[in-house]
């Protein structure tokens, strides 16, 4: 039985040496690889060529190198047989958490704002907001969102999450499903997005959502850039809605060039670095998963194909 990392674009080396530190042993092939493919059973992919895996016959587990699994999701040519799985690791949550409460302490304290004051040589003081005047508001508060949404409500800010289903997160009221969402909207100062990307959250920022939002709102992506409609928060801004946007990700990797939200003065561009899973961290997890692939024992970390997540 062999493992495969596939991937286009990403360095496969650190994945390579981290897999081999931990069992010097395991069949490793990185693809393009002509190997026997009939042996390969476990894949390990990140933004794979779509349809590659019906190169690979005995195929019994696709695993996400991270948190998100769209990019596998999105394959027309999945194998019926094989399971989705995904990373989850507790210093991914932990810097998804403190890069969610830096972008909101930044905006809290117009930091932004300031760069380019300071770029103008320009001394201009503004009122600012405190902790105790926000609501904040996490779109998704799955493992990521949860620990987003704890972080801030220990921190003192009034917080509510949105999910499909209802759940208990101490300090956090949770609003759930569609009929709940406006509601939700409504009082959230400070929109975080942390869905999943699926059908239903495919363009979910939008110009609608946003007009529920209370005036002056600000948006903060660090999802996925297909959730958000890019035209439809440059109106928003520009028409005084909402006062500004933190963008990690977006429809198209790197942002190019020529695209808007890099020059406007009201939207800070990251690129996609709010939380990055490192091999080491996450190998252990893996190979427990690819022992229970050839003992023929449940997985961990399963996606539903129904739910898409
Ligand atoms: P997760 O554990 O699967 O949580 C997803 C949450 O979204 C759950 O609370 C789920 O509700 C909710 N949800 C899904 N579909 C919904 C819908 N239609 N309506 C309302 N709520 C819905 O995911 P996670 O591990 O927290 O990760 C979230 C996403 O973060 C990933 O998919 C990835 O795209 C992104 N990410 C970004 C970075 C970065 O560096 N920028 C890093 C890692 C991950 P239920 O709880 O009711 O199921
Ligand atoms: C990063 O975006 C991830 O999904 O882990």
């Amino acid at each position: 039985m062999a493992m495969i990392l596939i991937s286009q674009g990403r360095d496969m080396t650190p994945w390579a040496e981290a897999l081999k530190e931990k069992r010097p042993e395991l069949d490793l092939r990185v693809y393009p690889d002509d190997s026997n493919k009939e042996e390969v059973a476990f894949a390990l992919v990140w933004n794979h060529p779509l349809g590659v895996f019906k190169e690979f016959p005995n195929l019994k587990c696709i695993s996400s190198m991270g948190a998100g699994v769209d990019h596998i999701m999105k394959d027309p040519e999945l194998p019926a047989n094989a399971a989705i799985t995904r990373v989850t690791d507790e210093n991914l949550t932990r810097d998804m958490a403190d890069f969610c409460v830096a972008l909101v302490m930044n905006h809290l304290r117009g930091l932004a704002f300031y760069k380019m004051q300071e770029a103008a040589h320009d001394w201009q003081p503004r009122h600012y907001l405190n902790i105790s005047d926000v609501t904040i508001g996490v779109m998704g508060v799955g493992v990521l969102g949860a620990h987003v949404a704890s972080q801030l409500s220990n921190l003192g800010f009034k917080v509510n999450g949105w999910a499909r289903s209802k759940k208990m997160i101490e300090g956090v009221e949770i609003f759930s499903g569609d009929t709940m969402l406006g509601d939700f909207l409504a009082t959230s100062d400070i929109l975080i997005c942390l869905l999943p990307l699926t059908k239903e959250t495919t363009d979910i920022l939008n110009r609608d959502t946003f007009q529920k939002l209370p005036k002056n709102a600000f948006v903060i992506n660090v999802a996925r850039g297909a959730h958000l409609v890019d035209a439809d928060l440059i109106e928003m801004i520009d028409t005084g809605h909402l006062s500004g946007a933190s963008l990690d990700v977006f429809r198209q990797e790197p942002l190019p060039e020529e695209h808007p939200f890099w020059s406007h003065p009201k939207i800070n561009v990251t690129p996609h670095i709010a939380s990055v899973t490192e091999p080491k961290a996450v190998v252990s997890l893996i190979l427990e998963n690819y022992d229970r692939v050839r003992n023929n024992e449940h997985l961990l970390n399963v996606v539903s194909p129904q739910k898409g997540y």
